[in-house]
């Protein structure tokens, strides 16, 4: 065993290490996704990116192999398919264009099932045999661990928690067409959406003070720091929509703990509180005051990039 190169695309950056067997990242790196409009570009780009650290960090130029967390990934076919927040349409053939481009085998999973992945290795889910991984970012995405091992399903797409429903009728998703999903709600986009919203109703409210563009998750903390109740206010309906669904899930697959990971976590206790009170209300007795809710350990970027490169070694453990 020597070295793994692990990536986690996202739905804006990409970010990229090579990975020992121990769980050190030897070296990293980014790039953003959204400025490849054709994902042969990207590949190229990854390529230009990564091979200068192959060839100073791997032992002989050589890798055991790469492993890729990404949005609509399947695992057993090694493909990205139609991904709400991806440029690249359709099937994309991704495991088999980075092995052309690299010369090393290439093996996907899910972008949150990566994540997971990672925190059970090396993060706050060390020790634990369920739990639920749900990442909050550009999109809402899930990994659902049971009994030790990821979930995947019949078709090997499982985990997709993001895209259910926890308003029926609901917001319209902005790619998918479903209406009321988790991510329209709780994902960076979906905060900036209901941002929008709530500050046309409040003229005083200081979010009024931002351009359009500059309304994210980001600006939104800000005010709620400084007191804007309309702000305090966008983080309370988020965790009300956030705690909801996290109580159907509980319920669906009993686990330890859920964890909570990606940017819009900063927001804190802002949106923690809520989403905490929404969840406990909202479950059957029996699954009361039992589930832990915690923050993930490891950076963002790094529990993605570990648990993609375990992919790698995943048969050969
Ligand atoms: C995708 C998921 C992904 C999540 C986070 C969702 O829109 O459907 O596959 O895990 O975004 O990137
Ligand atoms: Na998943």
């Amino acid at each position: 065993k020597q070295v793994a190169l692990g990536i986690d695309i996202g739905g804006t950056n990409t970010k990229f290490g090579l990975v020992n067997h121990r769980g050190e990242i030897l070296a990293k790196g980014s790039i953003k996704t959204d400025e490849y409009e054709k994902v042969e570009d990207f590949i190229d780009a990854l390529y230009q990116n990564i091979n200068p650290l192959i060839e100073k960090y791997s032992p002989n130029k050589n890798l055991d192999g790469i492993g890729v967390g990404a949005p609509n990934a399947n695992y057993y076919r090694g493909t990205i398919e139609q991904a709400p927040n991806l440029r690249w349409k359709g099937v994309v053939p991704f495991a088999e264009l980075m092995t052309k481009k690299f010369g090393f085998s290439c093996r996907m999973t899910n972008d949150a099932n990566a994540a997971a992945l990672g925190e059970m290795m090396f993060g706050a889910a060390r020790g634990m045999k369920d739990f639920i991984m749900i990442t909050l970012g550009t999109g809402v995405g899930s990994g659902i661990i049971a009994g030790g091992s990821l979930i995947y399903g019949h078709d090997g797409f499982a985990g997709e928690l993001g895209h259910t429903i926890v308003k029926p009728g609901g917001r319209k998703h902005w790619s998918t067409g479903s209406e009321g999903s988790l991510e329209a709600y709780a994902s960076a986009t979906g905060i900036s959406i209901t941002a929008k919203k709530f500050r046309a109703e409040f003229p005083d409210s200081m979010l009024n003070q931002y351009r359009e563009e500059e309304i994210n998750s980001k600006t939104v903390y800000e005010c709620a720091q400084k007191g804007d109740p309309t702000a305090i206010e966008v983080f309370r309906y988020t965790g009300q929509k956030l705690g909801e669904a996290l109580a159907n899930f509980v319920m669906f697959s009993s686990p330890e703990a859920i964890l909570l990971f990606g940017g819009v976590i900063k927001a804190g206790d802002y949106l923690l509180k809520p989403t905490k009170l929404h969840m406990e209300r909202n479950l059957l007795p029996i699954f009361r005051g039992k589930v832990k809710l915690v923050f993930s350990e490891l950076d963002e970027a790094d529990a993605a990039i570990l648990g993609a490169s375990a992919l790698v070694w995943e048969n050969n453990k």
